[in-house]
């Protein structure tokens, strides 16, 4: 048997808390703590626990060149071998699930490192408010408390020079714009998003506004927010929960054409929400939204360019926030509200779209729709640009 390493491979020393009650009794704190070596790999569903002494052998096998198992047996004995084998973190020549998942990110062109850090990054379950509730951080005062104060809102005089004020431009309607532009946790759920409105946003913020063979067989778009390389790698994936003459569902937005390809997906309108709530972590205010915005990079896509690069993983995150962005003051534009948040289930939103992760990864969702009449949820809006009739 053939063997060599997997792709990108980070071996993390561990140190955890745990509490023993024997410990206790015996008049200690009861709290031990435990290393460990996490082996983390991305073409893996988790970090895998492995021993001292198997660090020797991951470094005498390269991901490139095959090895005969042979000599690693040798050099290292046959239970570790195979342990590190079964765990898939030397992947065999023979077709098998961990050969298919390393060659998905070997295809791709990730930086070992950044696919490292996004698949550990990856949430599968989690429910953001409540878990910040149970750490008593969900609000300011709460954060004051447990962390101290934070770092200044604006960094001290640097150097002692000489300060010079700039004039101040009378406010236009870009600035009007620009306040009126705040996060929205308010949706009105009982009212239907017209579907001129949603394709207008989406057109503007998504569409193709031109197409150029930069060279032969290398199309280029043109959109209305910049992207690193001209590559344009974002994907839209849509959920529509409330968008009057579109069937609630799953869609994926086609930005030449300006359409959108209906997707599999049984379910209610309850079923829908209730994925909505999956994809943002828990945060019931943003799952109200009309219409959701998964933004999914095909990673290929931008590191076909920027190959195993280490600042291409940091462009695709800046694309993400350019859309973002974009797609915020469209809505403003519209008297919608609209938001973002990277606090989401990746997991649980690529099993809904049937994304893979390492090919097209979740990096944040955007959503949109008609504002709520009252505020239930608090919004950051102290010049009260949006809510004038608040009353406080
Ligand atoms: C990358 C990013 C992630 C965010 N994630 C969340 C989030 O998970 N939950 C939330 O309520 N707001 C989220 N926000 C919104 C911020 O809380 C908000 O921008 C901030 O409070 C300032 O308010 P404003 O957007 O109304 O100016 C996020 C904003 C950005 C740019």
């Amino acid at each position: 048997m053939q063997l060599r390493r997997c792709a990108a491979l980070v071996l993390e020393p561990c140190e955890r808390a745990e509490f023993q009650l024997a410990g206790l009794l015996g008049g200690g704190t009861g709290v031990v703590t435990r290393r460990e070596w996490l082996a983390r790999a991305p073409h893996l569903p988790a970090a895998v626990a492995v021993e001292v002494d198997d660090l020797p052998l991951l470094g005498d096998i390269g991901p490139d060149d095959w090895q005969d198992d042979a000599v690693l047996v040798a050099r290292h004995g046959a239970a570790r071998v195979q342990r590190l084998r079964e765990a898939g973190l030397l992947i065999d020549d023979a077709p098998g699930p961990a050969r298919d998942a390393d060659e998905a990110v070997r295809a791709q062109h990730w930086h070992a490192l950044a696919a490292v850090v996004h698949a550990a990054s990856r949430w599968d379950g989690e429910d953001a408010p409540r878990s910040m509730e149970a750490h008593g951080i969900a609000n300011a005062e709460g954060l004051r408390e447990r962390y101290g104060p934070p770092p200044p809102a604006v960094r001290a005089a640097h150097g002692g020079g000489a300060v010079l004020p700039l004039p101040r431009a009378d406010p236009d309607a870009f600035d009007a714009l620009l306040d009126a532009r705040t996060t929205c946790r308010n949706f009105d759920t009982g009212a239907l998003l017209g579907r001129d409105a949603f394709a207008r946003l989406l057109e503007r913020v998504f569409g193709a506004r031109a197409r150029v063979e930069a060279a032969p067989g290398f199309e280029v778009l043109k959109k209305t927010s910049p992207s690193g390389g001209a590559l344009h790698p974002t994907e839209a994936w849509v959920i529509v929960q409330r968008v009057e003459g579109v069937a609630p569902g799953l869609y994926h937005y086609r930005p030449v054409e300006h359409a959108l390809e209906r997707l599999a997906w049984e379910g209610d309108a309850a079923a829908l929400r209730a994925l909505a709530r999956v994809a943002v972590a828990g945060q019931d205010y943003f799952a109200d939204a009309h219409a959701l915005v998964v933004l999914a990079p095909r990673f290929g896509r931008n590191f076909w360019k920027y190959r195993d690069h280490a600042k291409a993983y940091r462009v695709l995150a800046l694309d993400a926030g350019h859309l973002s962005q974009t797609l915020q003051l469209a809505a403003t534009e519209q008297g919608l509200g609209a938001f973002v948040t990277a606090a989401i289930n990746e997991v649980g939103i690529e099993r809904a779209f049937g994304l893979s992760g390492c090919v097209d990864g979740p990096l944040a969702v955007c959503g949109f729709g008609i504002r709520a009449a009252t505020m239930a949820k608090s919004e950051f809006d102290p010049n009260r640009r949006v809510w004038t009739r608040r009353v406080d």
